[in-house]
């Protein structure tokens, strides 16, 4: 027999060919976008190390809002951006805070749009940490179960603004199933948790800590956030998260842990997150403004490979733009 026996490329040999056996789709429905809103009137500031992603105010945010329905986007993740912080991150919790209002804006004007409330406190706290600091002669220490409690009434009342799902990114033991309970006990049995089940501690947060003025003033992030050499880690933090009611798991940052979303697709029945984080979309932003990439074709093969790995949804700030190069725009 003639060599080579094999031959791969008769299924690649036209475009309907490469469409029959393609396994993977790219589909605005999967995509989340990330918002941020700020308060006063009229603002509308780019965030400089993330171009195309501004904050908003709840009076311009409409606009944004319609450009997402319009290009195919059904669901925003929100992100506070309060003028008040305090050491027990207050604002984060109250029911006419920033985030709140936002969302009972966006579910008044966009019914059908799925919004999702990120549920943090480094937003909020003077100190930028996650959960409630302890100050001691030892140093800094954060407070687990002290945070829990805040946690768990800021999921309450952003479910009151009308958030359609909590997703909550803090990183503490045992958030899930606290914000499980406080959900149920004021009536919330429904809305579902999206847990940032597996985060790492990552540099790849740096342009979202400079929109969200969230960077830690003293420290890092290391005592609960996940150190990036470990994958088995993730399955206990997946786990405990199933066992406490997660409704979603999700993987961040995304591009450079696609084993562990590949890992946990194919042990859990969940559905997989990737969030498609800020510095993996600034590194393709600056890229593509010097002219060494093709902006567009880099996007979409990002998203295909995250879907590839697993994902089932991915929160990103291309979300715009891939859902109108997907309909051809
Ligand atoms: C808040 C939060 C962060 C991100 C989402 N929620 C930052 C952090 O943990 O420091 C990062 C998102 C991004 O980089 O796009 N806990
Ligand atoms: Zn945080």
């Amino acid at each position: 027999m003639a060599y080579p026996i094999v031959r791969n490329r008769r299924l690649r040999g036209s475009a309907g060919l490469r469409g029959l056996v393609r396994e993977t789709q790219l589909d605005a429905e999967d995509f989340m976008m990330p918002i941020f809103i700020t308060e006063g009137e009229g603002v509308r500031e780019e965030i400089s190390s993330m171009p195309g992603v501004y904050h908003w105010s709840l009076d311009t945010m409409e606009r944004e809002l319609a450009e997402l329905t319009e290009a195919g986007v059904r669901s925003v993740m929100v992100f506070g951006v309060p003028d008040r912080k305090d050491a027990l991150g207050t604002s984060a919790y109250d029911d006419n805070g920033i985030a709140q209002r936002a969302i009972r804006k966006m579910k008044a004007l966009y019914p059908e749009l799925v919004v999702a409330a990120d549920n943090c406190l480094c937003q909020y706290t003077d100190h930028g940490h996650c959960g409630v600091v302890h100050t001691t002669e030892c140093g800094a220490e954060i407070d687990n179960d002290e945070s829990l409690e805040l946690l768990a009434r800021t999921a309450v009342s952003q479910a009151r603004a009308g958030a359609d799902i909590i997703a909550p990114s803090n990183m503490m033991d045992g958030f899930v199933l606290a914000i499980r309970k406080a959900l149920d006990e004021a009536g919330f049995e429904s809305v579902p948790i999206m847990s940032y089940s597996v985060k790492y501690s990552s540099a790849y947060y740096g342009p979202f800590r400079e929109a969200a003025h969230s960077a830690p003033q003293f420290g890092d992030r290391k005592t609960y956030q996940m150190d990036p050499a470990n994958a088995r880690e993730a399955l206990r933090e997946a786990q405990s998260d199933i066992d406490e009611g997660a409704d979603f798991l999700m993987v961040k940052p995304a591009l450079a842990y696609l084993d562990v979303i590949r890992m946990l697709r194919d042990r859990y029945a969940l559905p997989i997150v990737a969030y498609n984080v800020s510095a993996e979309y600034s590194m393709v932003k600056a890229a593509a403004k010097m002219g060494w990439i093709d902006e567009k074709a880099i996007v979409l093969e990002t998203l295909i490979g995250m879907k590839r790995a697993g994902a089932d949804l991915i929160i990103t700030y291309h979300a715009k733009d891939a859902a109108r190069w997907l309909r051809g725009d």
